[in-house]
């Protein structure tokens, strides 16, 4: 019976252990090049969802009026173009350097523009540890997250003063 308890919690710290060696025998992938580990996605993407659950929904208090998005272009420009693009614009090498990639958000070709403004909202109040993303809570007003969550929400159908701000910004 000792035996088999004995391996039993042997067989349990394998997997730690292995882990653990992996670890400090440099292993793991620190440097920003290279492509994520195979269950690294899975992991970020799975958690991102579970915090984001009841976020989604979060109706946003501001409509996407001429005004809102000229003013969320604002903010995109002055803090969110040197990662995230500007319209029709080429990556910055800030954004080519950072791992993982921030998506280019004003770009028709890449499909992330369809989160809910309830989502944007939360990760651009809150960021997202570990990736480069910074949380703006206290940085920016609530007025101004949401108007640029709007912009994000809106980018493949943004009037044309509010395309113009977006590509007048020098990279
Ligand atoms: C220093 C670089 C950097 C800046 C500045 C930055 N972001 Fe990000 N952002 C990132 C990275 C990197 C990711 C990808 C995170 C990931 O893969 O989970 C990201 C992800 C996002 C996402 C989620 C996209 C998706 O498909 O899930 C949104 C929305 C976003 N950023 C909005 C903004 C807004 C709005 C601003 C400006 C107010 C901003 N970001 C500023 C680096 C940045």
């Amino acid at each position: 019976m000792k035996k088999l308890i004995f391996g039993f919690v042997v067989g349990l710290s394998l997997p730690f252990i292995m882990g653990y060696i992996f670890l400090i025998s440099g292993g793991m992938p620190v440097a920003t090049k290279g492509s994520p580990l195979p269950l690294e996605r899975f992991v970020a993407r799975t958690a991102i969802h579970a915090a984001m659950k009841d976020e989604e929904d979060k109706p946003s208090p501001i409509s996407a009026d001429d005004v809102n998005l000229l003013a969320g272009a604002k903010v995109y420009n002055n803090h969110c173009a040197v990662c995230h693009g500007t319209f029709k614009g080429e990556p910055t090498f800030i954004a080519m350097g950072l791992f993982p990639k921030p998506p280019q958000l004003l770009d028709p070709d890449d499909a992330v523009n369809d989160d809910p403004a309830g989502e944007a909202f939360w990760k651009i109040k809150n960021g997202i540890r570990l990736t480069g993303m910074p949380g703006f809570d206290g940085h920016l007003t609530e007025t101004e997250m949401w108007q640029v969550s709007q912009l994000l929400v809106n980018a493949d159908k943004l009037p044309e003063p509010v395309l113009q701000a977006l590509t007048l910004k020098t990279q």
